[in-house]
This record gives structure tokens, sequence and C-alpha cells, in this order.
């Protein structure tokens, strides 16, 4: 049902969030493409819909779900991928992106992106999933790799083992979140560039940066910060071994003016470039322990 795999490259992005809506429309800033949350828009009529549609005349736009639960064993939302569908159609988005997780089960959702267990079985079970939901949306969806702080322990795959074997055998894309990477890399233990090297670089279609916080032997995904510069390295990481992928910086926390993420959507560039030229001099880490292939 799907064409072959390209990966339009939109260059580098924000998370649109309302603090900056009006900034957008008065002035021309640095913003190749913006990522929206879908949740936030799916009411037909509603005042941010209006918004997003005069933000979309001048720019691409990918929109980003956190409510599709493709891991758990609830039934799918139908209702709410009519919406999400009807919402693309108006939209006509560069593309669909939600989380490789499960929030929640017999009719209760937490709200948080859980982790999956790696096993064959949810493996099996999340293929079938997505591709009921690539039908019904018609269209490839991209499933973004969680932070995560606990794992199951009978779990013979890997989170990169699982991440991409769901990706290829559902057709699939993926949304690295490099910063995701790191903070389990260091929650669990493992190698963030072992991950990293794990993953089919067609299959990536896009980049998540974000910054977190850092309790001494853990991690938290807050993205309340700028990004550290472990992430930067990783980050660099990803781009040699990928090549140019449409990047985005997500703050949802302390959101600082548009300005300033503007400023740090430049270091994305700088980063990207140098990594692409062969160069290094990305700065040492200053916040976080690297985990052993950053050291
Ligand atoms: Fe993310």
């Amino acid at each position: 049902m799907h064409q072959v795999l390209t990966r339009p490259s939109l260059g580098f992005g924000l998370g649109l969030r309302v603090d900056h809506y009006e900034a957008i429309l008065a002035g021309r800033p640095p913003v190749d493409w913006f990522e929206v949350l879908t949740e936030n828009y799916l009411v037909p009529g509603g005042k941010p819909l209006n918004y997003l549609m005069r933000i979309r005349e001048r720019f691409r736009i990918a929109m980003h779900g956190v409510s599709l639960s493709i891991g758990s064993t609830a039934p799918l939302d139908r209702e709410y991928l009519r919406q999400v569908k009807a919402l693309a159609a108006r939209v006509q988005p560069e593309w669909v992106s939600d989380h490789l997780c499960w929030t929640g089960v017999a009719g209760r959702n937490t709200h948080d992106l859980l982790p999956l267990p790696y096993t064959r079985e949810a493996v099996d079970h999340v293929v079938a999933r997505v591709r009921t939901v690539q039908d019904l949306l018609e269209r490839r969806i991209l499933l973004e790799n969680v932070s995560s702080y606990v794992s199951f322990r009978d779990a013979p795959l890997t989170e990169w083992q699982f991440l991409a074997e769901i990706a290829e055998r559902a057709d699939c894309l993926i949304l690295l979140d490099v910063n995701n990477i790191y903070v389990s890399a260091v929650n669990h233990g493992f190698d963030p560039l072992e991950y990293l090297n794990a993953i089919p670089p067609a299959r990536v279609q896009q980049i998540h940066l974000a910054g977190h916080e850092d309790h001494g032997d853990y991690l938290v995904d807050t993205h309340d910060h700028p990004v550290r510069s472990a992430v930067w390295e990783l980050y660099a990481a990803a781009v040699r071994r990928l090549g140019p992928v449409s990047t985005m910086i997500e703050r949802d926390d302390h959101i600082p003016p548009l300005a300033e993420l503007c400023a740090e959507l430049e270091e994305a560039r700088s980063v990207a470039r140098r990594a692409l030229a062969g160069g290094e001099a990305i700065r040492p880490s200053a916040h976080a322990a690297p985990a052993a292939g950053l050291r």
C-alpha cells in the first residue's frame, strides 16, 4: 500500500506553543517548520485551530500526538483516529507521529507515555496495530522512542531491537528522540551509541531534541531546560550516521521567548553542519554523567 521510503528534509523546527502564536505571526522567525501537538487542535472551529491555520499559511507543519497508545491491549480508539484523520485532511501536515508506548488500559488513562515489555509478543501486537492505524489514516506514521525510568524483567529484546523490528515489520517510520535515548541510556546503563547504530537509517524521518533534568544518578525528561551538551554530542553522532534529518526542539515548560528558542535552533543547525562536514568541536559534557559510548 505504501510508496518507497523517501526522507523529506524540512530543516530545523520548533514545537508550536501558545505563548509564541502572536510572535510567530508578527515576525519572521528563523524557523523552518513547526510540530504541533495533535490533541490541541482536534476541536473544529476552536481558537487554537484558527491560529494553526494562519501559521500553516507560512510554515510547514508536522502533527505529533500523545493519545494513540499503540502498545496497549485496549482496543484502538477509532473515534480519536477519525479526528486525527480529519485534522490531517485540513492541515495537510508533512507527517503524523505518536509514541511507541502505552498510556492506559481498561478505560484508565495514565496520561503518561509508559514503556512496553521488549518481547516478541509485544512486537507482534504493536506491528498489527500500527498496520491497522496506517490503513485507517491512509499514511505511514512515525513512532517515537520514549524515555523510561523502569523496565520489565522478562524482556529478551533491547529497546533498540524492539523499535527497529517494529518499524521494519509494520513498515512505519521513526521519530528518533535523541534526548530520550540519552536519558534512558543513563537511567538503564546502556550505551546510547549502540542504540543509535542499531536504528535503520532509512526509517528515521525526524529527530527530537529537548532538555532534561539531572538528578545525579538518574535523569528526568522534563523538556524545561535547553538541550544539554551530552545530547548535542549524541545528536552529532546521529547526524553523522543518518545524514540530514528534519530536527526540532521540544520545550514544554519554562518556555522562553521565541528568540531564545530560535538561538538554540541555530545551535542545532551548527552542530548538524559540523557533523556533516566531518568536524567535531562539540562541547564536552558539563551536565550529565556521560554513558559508556560517550566517554
Ligand atoms: Fe520527543
